[in-house]
């Protein structure tokens, strides 16, 4: 039975759960910082290096703290044997699961296994923050019937995961436009990823099971999937021409266009601008200007919305950008995921540092008091 006095708040829509002093987000007027410096300066000047350096550490670093973050990263790009053994037994199902299974079999192998201390985390996810780039494309060559490519220790971060997907050195744009993404998903507040594992750490579990719980959360379409959807439906438009009817077509039949729409922002999404840029030159780039103009025809197509509080997401873009670098379409979530790490760590760690069990409740409205009948008698 519904009991009118109890307030819920499903889906925990505008509920705040605890505090944070990593990530701040204005969805009413589109800000977003990262340790109080603003998405636009950290996209345009930063590196995705220094951002999981400041969202671990709280401040950005120095050339020699960089320098020293940038070695350990290098120093944990590879992976245990067992783990390729794993990625091998089950080569076959989707990058996502595969990922899941190889992060969680990871803390058997991690050196601060039995480390529970801050240090020991911060330890842990920076060899996640590395490891993870790693298993996506290890898994992507198995599958394919390959060996592994190598990680290339003169690359950096985002160069080396392009490099480990068929061993060939990407184009510095390509490799720019990879680390800005990589920035601009680094971290997001109390999306249902890093929710999920702050839940996990909140039983006080270790961090390679709230971070495989996290990837989990992220595998579903409503939250990491969108990136995709998109490409999918660029494909599907097929010439700027098309794109008014497509979208018109959608919404008359009450479906979501792809890449538009926030739970937060209610305006822009400070990130998408970033990577509009970055598809308009690299479509132009590789001689297929037709993914920038099928785009931006949506976009177009969409402008109504706003009214409404429906502007463009960070998803809009990304899948194309993915899509002219060479990367499958599976393997798209898995990309958020690699960017991911640095914020599902420092959320995992805030919440240990002032934990308390995420335990709400469940309001019942099934039947009472039944009256129970053996099994004989039941028809
Ligand atoms: C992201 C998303 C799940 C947020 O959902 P939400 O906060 O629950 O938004 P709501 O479901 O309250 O939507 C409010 C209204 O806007 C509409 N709307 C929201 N996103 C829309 C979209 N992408 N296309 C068309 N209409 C949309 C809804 O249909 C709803 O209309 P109604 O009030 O007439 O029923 C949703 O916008 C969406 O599905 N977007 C497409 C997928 C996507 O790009 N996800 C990536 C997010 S980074």
């Amino acid at each position: 039975m519904v009991n009118k006095s109890v307030k819920l708040y499903r889906g925990l829509q505008g509920v705040y759960f605890d505090r944070t002093r990593t990530t701040f987000i204005d969805g009413s007027n589109g800000i977003l910082e990262y340790r109080g410096y603003n998405i636009h300066d950290l996209a345009e000047k930063s590196t995705f290096e220094e951002v999981s350096y400041l969202l671990l550490h709280g401040d950005l670093p120095n050339r020699q703290q960089l320098d020293t973050f940038n070695d350990s990263l290098k120093e944990a790009r590879n992976l245990p044997a067992q783990i390729f053994s794993i990625i091998d037994e089950i080569k076959n199902s989707h990058p996502m699961d595969v990922l899941r299974t190889a992060v969680s079999a990871l803390a058997s192998f991690d050196e601060d296994r039995e480390n529970d201390t801050v240090e020991g985390a911060i330890k842990k996810g920076i060899r996640l923050t590395s490891q993870v780039p790693t298993i996506v494309m290890a898994h992507h060559n198995i599958r394919n019937g390959n060996p592994p490519i190598e990680p290339n220790q003169n690359l950096n971060h985002a160069g080396n995961f392009l490099y480990m997907l068929n061993g060939k050195i990407p184009s510095q744009q390509t490799i720019n436009l990879m680390d800005k993404d990589f920035i601009l998903h680094a971290d997001h507040g109390s999306n249902a990823s890093a929710f999920t594992a702050r839940v996990v750490a909140s039983t006080n579990a270790d961090l390679h099971g709230a971070i495989t719980a996290g990837i989990a959360a992220l595998s579903g379409p409503s939250h990491g999937g969108a990136a995709e959807n998109v490409m999918q439906m660029a494909k599907e438009i097929e010439s700027p021409e098309k794109a008014e009817g497509y979208v018109k077509t959608l919404l008359a039949n009450r479906e979501r266009v792809m890449g538009f729409g926030h739970r937060v922002y209610r305006s822009e999404d400070p990130r998408a601008r970033h990577l509009k840029e970055g598809v308009k030159r690299l479509s132009a780039e590789v001689g297929q200007p037709h993914w920038y103009q099928i785009l931006e025809a949506v976009q177009k197509a969409m402008s109504p919305y706003s009214r409404r509080g429906i502007h463009v997401n960070v998803d809009f873009f990304a899948g194309v950008i993915y899509y002219l670098s060479g990367i499958p379409q599976d393997l798209f979530v898995p990309i958020f995921a690699v960017g991911r790490i640095p914020g599902w760590v420092i959320q995992v760690i805030e919440q240990y540092e002032h934990n308390i069990l995420i335990r709400p409740l469940l309001h019942y409205t099934g039947e009472r008091e039944r009256t129970y009948i053996p099994l004989k008698d039941r028809v």
